[in-house]
C-alpha cells in the first residue's frame, strides 16, 4: 500500500522495503487500544534511546535558575525581557546555559509559549541591545561574518533575526523562549562531548547507547521548561517546542520525550528529524554519522548503508508525540531533508494519530507548494531553500494558535 501511495511523489522511482508498523510490537503481538498504544510507545521510546538519539540523564537534582536580567520595556515597550541561566551541579561538576524570554506585555497573562534552540547564539534573534553575548564559541560563518577567534562580537546582535520573526511571535500573543546550542554542547566534532551539559555526565560516553548532542539538546530543552514551569507569567500547558533543521531534530526528540510540550514543530529537520530513512532519499545515515559523529550514539553507527532496512523509522517520532498536535514544515529547495519523505512520515503517522481518536494530518497527497494542511498534523512545502521564513512562522503560529488558544 506503502509503495503505491510514496510512488505518487517521490522524486523518481525507488525502490524501498515496507515501513516498520507501529501497531506492531516487537514480540509481534498487536495494539488494539489506547492503553495499549501507551506500552507501545514506552517500547518505541526504548528502541530510539537504544539505537538512535542514546539514553539522556534524568533530570537533575540540583539545578538552579538565576534571573540576571529583567526588563519590563524591552523592543520598545512591546515585551518584557527575563535572562536566566540554568545552572546545573552534578558529581561535583557544573555547567550553565542561558535562556533569553520575551513576554508579550498587551497580552493576557499567563501566555502560550514557544521554546527552541537557537544557531547563533541568543544575541543574534534580535538586535535588542539588552541581550547578553554569548560567551561559548560562534563560528564565523559565511552566512554570518560576525565572531572574531570564535567569540560573538556586538556584530553578531540581530544577525539570525530574519529566521525568529520576535515581533510576529509576540504580536500573536505568544512568549519566546531561546537558548544557544553551543552552550549545552558543543556542535563540532573536535569538541564533541567535551563541553556544556557532557561534561557533567562522562561515564554515559562509555555505553553504546551514549546520548549525543541532538539528545542534550532535546535534554535542555526540557530544562527550559523547567524554568518555564515556574515563571507565572507563562502557561506552561500551552508550550509549544520548535526547531529548525538540526534544531528541529532536538525539538522533535524532545517532543518525543517530554510530553509537558504540548505542541511541537520541525522546520525542514530531514535525516534524523522527520524525514523517513526507508526512502533512501536525502540525507542518509553515514552522513549523518561521519560528518556529525556527535549527534547521536555510538550505536547508530551499525545502522550506515541500511537505511532502507532500519527496524524503526522516523514516522515513530511523529508517533511519540501523538496526539500532541505537531506540525512538519518542508521546503522544495532542500533536497537533503527530503520534503516528500518529510510528508510521507507525517502522512504515516497519521494512523497513530486517528487510532488516538483525533483527525490527523487533513491530506493524503503533498500538498501544493506554500498551502498549508492543518489538522491535528500540520504540514506544509514552500518554495525556496534551506531556511526558516516568515511564510513559514505565520503557519507556525496559525497553527499554535489554533491548538493552544482553545
Ligand atoms: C547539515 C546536515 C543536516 C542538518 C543541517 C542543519 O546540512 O546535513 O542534517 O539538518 O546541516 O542543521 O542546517
Amino acid at each position: 500500500m506503502l509503495l503505491i501511495f510514496l510512488s505518487n511523489y517521490s522524486h523518481g522511482q525507488q525502490a524501498y522495503s515496507p515501513l516498520p508498523d507501529a501497531f506492531t510490537f516487537s514480540d509481534g503481538k498487536k495494539v488494539t487500544n489506547a492503553k495499549q498504544w501507551d506500552a507501545r510507545r514506552e517500547e518505541l521510546l526504548k528502541v530510539f534511546r537504544s539505537e538512535m538519539y542514546g539514553t539522556s540523564p534524568p533530570r537533575p537534582g540540583d539545578m538552579r535558575f538565576e534571573v540576571f536580567d529583567q526588563e519590563k520595556n524591552a523592543l520598545g515597550g512591546k515585551a518584557t525581557r527575563k535572562q536566566i541561566t540554568i545552572h546545573i551541579k552534578e558529581n561535583g561538576r557544573e555547567a550553565k546555559f542561558d535562556l533569553l524570554v520575551y513576554i508579550p506585555n498587551k497580552a493576557r497573562h499567563p501566555v502560550p509559549a514557544i521554546i527552541g534552540l537557537n544557531f547563533i547564539g541568543n544575541q543574534a534573534i534580535s538586535a535588542d541591545p539588552g541581550i547578553k553575548l554569548t560567551e561559548a564559541w560562534v563560528e564565523n560563518s559565511k552566512m554570518f561574518p560576525c565572531a572574531i577567534n570564535g567569540k560573538a562580537t556586538e556584530a553578531c546582535r540581530g544577525v539570525n533575526a530574519g529566521q525568529w520573526q520576535v515581533d510576529s511571535i509576540l504580536d500573536a500573543g505568544f512568549a519566546l523562549a531561546t537558548m544557544y546550542r553551543e552552550e549545552i554542547a558543543a556542535d563540532r566534532k573536535e569538541e564533541m562531548f567535551k563541553t556544556g551539559i557532557h561534561t557533567l555526565y562522562p561515564e554515559y560516553q562509555n555505553r553504546e547507547d551514549n546520548f549525543g548532542t541532538v539528545a542534550a539538546w532535546a535534554w535542555a530543552l526540557s530544562r527550559g521548561m523547567d524554568y518555564l514551569e515556574t515563571d507565572k507569567d507563562i502557561n506552561s500547558k500551552k508550550v509549544a517546542v520548535f526547531g529548525f533543521s538540526r534544531l528541529g531534530k532536538a525539538a522533535l526528540w524532545a517532543g518525543a520525550n517530554d510530553r509537558r510540550f504540548a505542541l511541537v514543530i520541525s522546520n525542514e529537520s530531514g535525516a534524523g528529524g522527520a524525514k523517513l530513512f526507508h526512502r533512501g532519499i536525502g540525507e542518509n545515515v553515514r552522513r549523518l554519522n561521519t560528518v556529525f559523529p556527535h549527534w547521536y550514539a555510538k550505536s547508530f553507527r551499525k545502522y550506515m548503508d541500511k537505511d532502507t532496512l532500519l527496524p524503526f523509522d522516523q514516522h515513530f517520532i511523529i508517533d511519540l508525540i501523538a496526539p500532541r498536535p505537531v506540525y512538519i514544515a518542508s521546503a522544495e529547495g532542500d533536497k537533503g531533508s527530503d520534503p516528500a519523505g518529510e510528508f510521507a512520515a507525517a502522512l504515516e503517522a497519521d494512523k497513530v494519530f486517528r487510532f488516538l481518536k483525533t483527525d490527523g494530518l487533513p491530506v493524503k497527497e503533498i500538498p501544493h507548494l506554500n498551502q498549508a494542511a492543518m489538522g491535528q498534523i500540520g504540514y506544509h512545502i514552500r518554495d525556496g531553500g534551506h531556511d526558516v521564513t516568515s511564510f513559514d512562522w505565520k503557519q507556525f503560529l496559525i497553527f499554535s494558535n489554533l491548538h493552544l488558544k482553545k
